[in-house]
Protein backbone atom coordinates (compact mmCIF):
# COMPACT_ATOMS: atom_id res chain seq x y z
CA UNK A 1 0.00 0.00 0.00
CA UNK A 2 1.60 3.39 -0.95
CA UNK A 3 2.73 5.22 1.92
CA UNK A 4 0.69 8.68 2.98
CA UNK A 5 3.11 11.25 2.54
CA UNK A 6 4.03 14.47 4.40
CA UNK A 7 2.23 17.80 3.00
CA UNK A 8 3.84 20.83 3.76
CA UNK A 9 0.66 22.25 2.38
CA UNK A 10 -1.93 20.63 3.75
CA UNK A 11 -0.27 19.46 7.10
CA UNK A 12 2.22 21.95 7.99
CA UNK A 13 0.85 24.42 10.82
CA UNK A 14 3.81 26.43 11.75
CA UNK A 15 4.05 25.09 15.34
CA UNK A 16 7.07 23.15 15.75
CA UNK A 17 5.92 20.17 18.19
CA UNK A 18 2.44 20.18 16.32
CA UNK A 19 4.12 19.74 13.64
CA UNK A 20 6.78 16.81 14.65
CA UNK A 21 3.80 15.14 16.42
CA UNK A 22 1.80 14.96 13.28
CA UNK A 23 4.99 13.34 11.36
CA UNK A 24 5.10 10.76 14.01
CA UNK A 25 1.40 10.00 13.55
CA UNK A 26 2.02 9.67 9.86
CA UNK A 27 4.66 7.67 10.38
CA UNK A 28 3.14 4.99 12.65
CA UNK A 29 -0.13 5.14 10.33
CA UNK A 30 2.32 3.92 7.26
CA UNK A 31 3.20 1.56 9.35
CA UNK A 32 -0.29 0.34 10.08
CA UNK A 33 -1.10 0.18 6.70
CA UNK A 34 1.70 -1.91 5.39
CA UNK A 35 2.09 -4.47 8.56
CA UNK A 36 1.77 -7.77 7.68
CA UNK A 37 -1.16 -9.92 9.37
CA UNK A 38 1.25 -11.14 12.24
CA UNK A 39 2.20 -7.38 12.94
CA UNK A 40 -1.04 -5.47 12.24
CA UNK A 41 -2.20 -5.74 16.25
CA UNK A 42 1.16 -4.94 17.48
CA UNK A 43 1.40 -1.59 15.12
CA UNK A 44 -1.77 -0.45 15.45
CA UNK A 45 -1.24 -0.69 19.29
CA UNK A 46 1.46 1.82 18.48
CA UNK A 47 -0.15 3.95 16.30
CA UNK A 48 -3.16 4.18 18.95
CA UNK A 49 -0.44 5.34 21.47
CA UNK A 50 1.81 7.90 19.19
CA UNK A 51 -2.07 9.23 18.49
CA UNK A 52 -2.96 9.32 22.05
CA UNK A 53 0.41 10.94 23.21
CA UNK A 54 -0.03 13.48 20.43
CA UNK A 55 -3.70 14.15 21.70
CA UNK A 56 -2.35 14.86 25.34
CA UNK A 57 -0.01 17.63 23.74
CA UNK A 58 -1.96 19.31 21.74
CA UNK A 59 -4.57 19.18 25.29
CA UNK A 60 -1.84 20.94 27.08
CA UNK A 61 -1.05 23.34 24.89
CA UNK A 62 -4.65 24.44 24.83
CA UNK A 63 -5.08 24.15 28.72
CA UNK A 64 -1.24 26.38 28.48
CA UNK A 65 -2.69 29.42 26.59
CA UNK A 66 -6.02 29.43 27.79
CA UNK A 67 -8.02 27.79 24.93
CA UNK A 68 -11.56 25.95 26.26
CA UNK A 69 -11.67 24.07 23.10
CA UNK A 70 -14.59 21.10 24.18
CA UNK A 71 -15.66 20.18 20.49
CA UNK A 72 -11.62 19.54 19.37
CA UNK A 73 -11.09 17.65 22.70
CA UNK A 74 -14.37 15.83 22.12
CA UNK A 75 -13.39 15.09 18.81
CA UNK A 76 -9.60 13.17 20.48
CA UNK A 77 -11.87 11.48 22.90
CA UNK A 78 -14.33 10.30 19.49
CA UNK A 79 -11.34 8.92 17.51
CA UNK A 80 -9.54 7.35 20.92
CA UNK A 81 -12.71 5.35 21.75
CA UNK A 82 -13.30 4.40 18.19
CA UNK A 83 -9.55 3.23 18.03
CA UNK A 84 -9.41 1.34 21.45
CA UNK A 85 -12.47 -0.77 20.33
CA UNK A 86 -10.48 -1.41 16.97
CA UNK A 87 -7.38 -2.59 18.85
CA UNK A 88 -9.33 -4.77 21.51
CA UNK A 89 -10.78 -6.43 18.39
CA UNK A 90 -7.36 -6.66 16.43
CA UNK A 91 -5.93 -8.26 19.36
CA UNK A 92 -8.44 -11.11 19.34
CA UNK A 93 -7.28 -11.78 15.99
CA UNK A 94 -10.53 -10.05 14.29
CA UNK A 95 -8.73 -6.80 12.18
CA UNK A 96 -11.16 -5.95 8.91
CA UNK A 97 -12.63 -3.07 10.53
CA UNK A 98 -9.16 -1.77 12.33
CA UNK A 99 -7.31 -2.93 8.78
CA UNK A 100 -10.45 -0.55 6.61
CA UNK A 101 -9.83 2.10 9.07
CA UNK A 102 -6.07 2.65 8.61
CA UNK A 103 -6.50 1.93 4.61
CA UNK A 104 -9.68 3.84 4.35
CA UNK A 105 -10.29 6.61 6.74
CA UNK A 106 -7.61 7.24 9.50
CA UNK A 107 -5.65 9.58 6.75
CA UNK A 108 -8.70 11.50 5.06
CA UNK A 109 -9.92 11.66 8.83
CA UNK A 110 -6.28 13.23 9.50
CA UNK A 111 -6.31 15.64 6.89
CA UNK A 112 -9.54 17.54 7.97
CA UNK A 113 -8.82 17.41 11.79
CA UNK A 114 -5.44 19.08 10.69
CA UNK A 115 -6.85 21.96 8.36
CA UNK A 116 -9.79 22.07 11.39
CA UNK A 117 -9.66 22.07 14.75
CA UNK A 118 -5.77 21.84 14.88
CA UNK A 119 -5.38 24.65 12.62
CA UNK A 120 -7.44 26.61 14.58
CA UNK A 121 -5.47 26.21 17.59
CA UNK A 122 -1.96 26.81 15.58
CA UNK A 123 -3.94 30.44 14.91
CA UNK A 124 -4.46 30.67 18.10
CA UNK A 125 -1.09 29.75 20.04
CA UNK A 126 0.58 32.15 17.05
CA UNK A 127 -1.55 34.68 18.33
CA UNK A 128 -1.19 34.14 22.27
CA UNK A 129 2.63 34.08 21.28
CA UNK A 130 3.54 30.46 21.57
CA UNK A 131 7.31 29.96 21.56
CA UNK A 132 9.16 26.56 21.11
CA UNK A 133 10.33 26.45 24.77
CA UNK A 134 6.65 25.81 25.13
CA UNK A 135 7.10 22.16 23.51
CA UNK A 136 5.63 19.51 25.32
CA UNK A 137 8.90 16.55 26.24
CA UNK A 138 6.28 13.58 25.97
CA UNK A 139 8.83 11.19 24.53
CA UNK A 140 7.49 8.06 22.11
CA UNK A 141 5.46 5.47 23.87
CA UNK A 142 7.14 2.02 25.22
CA UNK A 143 10.48 2.92 23.88
CA UNK A 144 9.30 3.05 19.82
CA UNK A 145 11.22 5.56 18.06
CA UNK A 146 11.41 8.78 17.86
CA UNK A 147 10.28 10.35 14.11
CA UNK A 148 9.00 13.43 14.96
CA UNK A 149 11.59 14.68 12.99
CA UNK A 150 12.15 14.89 9.30
CA UNK A 151 14.50 12.02 7.88
CA UNK A 152 14.31 10.02 11.22
CA UNK A 153 14.93 6.55 10.95
CA UNK A 154 12.37 3.97 10.56
CA UNK A 155 11.35 2.01 13.40
CA UNK A 156 12.02 -2.04 13.70
CA UNK A 157 10.06 -3.79 11.39
CA UNK A 158 9.59 -0.70 8.86
FE1 LIG B 1 -3.21 17.01 15.85
FE1 LIG C 1 -6.21 17.72 17.37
Amino acid sequence: MADIEWNDETHALGIAPIDADHRAVIAALNDARNASTNAFAEAFRTLAAVTCAHFQNEEALMTKCGLDDNEHRGEHRRVLGEMEMLLARAEKGRARIARAFVAERMGAWLDIHIQTLDSALAAHLARTGFTTEDTPATAPPDGAPDRRTPGAPPGPGA
